[in-house]
């Protein structure tokens, strides 16, 4: 874990992110004024529902998104605004300083190239490593990952599992040495005991290598257990954010309570009520329809708001500093 004063300067900061797509159906409104700050060696973790808007934050930073989406904001890293870099100016920053891990592993690796000289042709093309040095270098990133040995070296995708390939989306990501990495649901496909195991090493990678990452996941206690601190979405809004253990000991937003309680150790309780529409959600706060807090004030939009104390640190511990997005606070 890694400890960040709140005056450090971020190494990407995301100001009122909103992304929205042109469909058939009307304007999905997938990000809606999203705002935060991923620090040097944090780990963030962005969590939420399947549908709240996760993977579009992530597509937006790298421009990945397709050309129905409208976008507006700010996606600042060193000194300059990501979202309105041309597309050469990005592809240099992309994998390189920015890298990111696909939800779906098999679309991002080329079918006819064997895995390992995938990840060695990125060494040489942005690297300039001689073959056998990329070689040898990309063979130590999967062995790193579980993937070791003559054989998994000469495989192609197509002669890996799901999981497998998931792995080489990690190690391709964190190849180039860079100084974040984006990954969108990493551990998909993995069965629980590998998922932790790669999740850790993928953790020891980022923390040698200096990077930050900014993890996107619905596995809450995978957030729990591998990032500082955790934003929480729902209907394409961060609703809190704030330190990943504290939010797990006394979550503030009443969304994050019900997630929390959706938890299998923390009674399995299902949110009651249907979950919004993306292309007319409710008006005001967007989970006020489903809140066991609702009061008229709901009605109305509120603001994103600081909130200081620790809940349950003891007295006189470093206070920490908790968004939330709630008219009770
Ligand atoms: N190209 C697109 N055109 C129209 N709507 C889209 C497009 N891409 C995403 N969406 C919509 O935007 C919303 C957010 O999608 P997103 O993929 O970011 O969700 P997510 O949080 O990553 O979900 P999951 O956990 O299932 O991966 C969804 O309602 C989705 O249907
Ligand atoms: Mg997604």
């Amino acid at each position: 874990m890694n400890s960040r004063r709140p005056d450090d300067a971020p190494i990407l900061q995301i100001e009122d992110l909103s992304v929205s797509f042109s469909t058939a159906t009307g304007q999905v409104k997938a990000a809606e004024n999203v705002c935060f700050k991923l620090y040097k060696g944090e780990t963030l973790a962005l969590v939420g529902e399947t549908g709240c808007g996760k993977s579009v934050v992530a597509s937006s930073i790298m421009q990945l998104l397709p050309n129905n989406a409208h976008i507006q904001g700010r996606a600042i890293y060193a000194g300059r605004d990501l979202l309105s870099l041309s597309e050469k100016e990005m592809s240099r920053i992309r994998g390189s300083e920015i890298a990111i891990v696909f939800q779906n592993p098999s679309l991002a690796l080329n079918p006819i190239m064997r895995v390992s000289e995938q990840i060695a042709e990125m060494l040489q093309v942005r690297k300039g490593y001689p073959a056998a040095q990329s070689l040898e270098l990309a063979g130590e990133m999967l062995h790193r990952l579980g993937l070791q040995g003559d054989d998994k070296m000469r495989m192609y995708p197509f002669q890996f599992s799901g999981g497998m390939n998931q792995r080489v989306m990690i190690a391709a990501s964190m190849i180039l040495s860079p100084r974040i990495i984006i990954a969108d649901e990493p551990s998909k496909g993995l069965d629980g005991a590998l998922a932790a195991e790669v999740m850790a090493e993928m953790a020891r990678i980022k923390n040698q290598v200096g990077a930050s990452l900014l993890l996107i996941t619905h596995d809450l206690n995978l957030a729990r257990n591998i990032s500082d601190r955790m934003a929480v979405m729902y209907c394409g809004e961060i609703m809190e954010i704030g330190e990943s253990e504290e939010i797990f000991s006394l979550p503030r937003h009443p969304y994050t309570a019900a997630l929390l309680r959706c938890l299998p150790e923390r009674g399995f309780q299902p949110i009651p009520g249907p979950s919004p529409s993306m292309i007319k959600p409710p008006a005001g706060c967007k989970f006020h329809p489903r809140c066991p807090n609702i009061s008229e004030v709901c009605r109305r939009k509120p603001k994103m708001t600081r909130v200081e104390g620790r809940g349950t640190a003891p007295a006189g511990s470093e206070s920490e500093i908790r968004e939330v997005k709630c008219w009770r606070y």
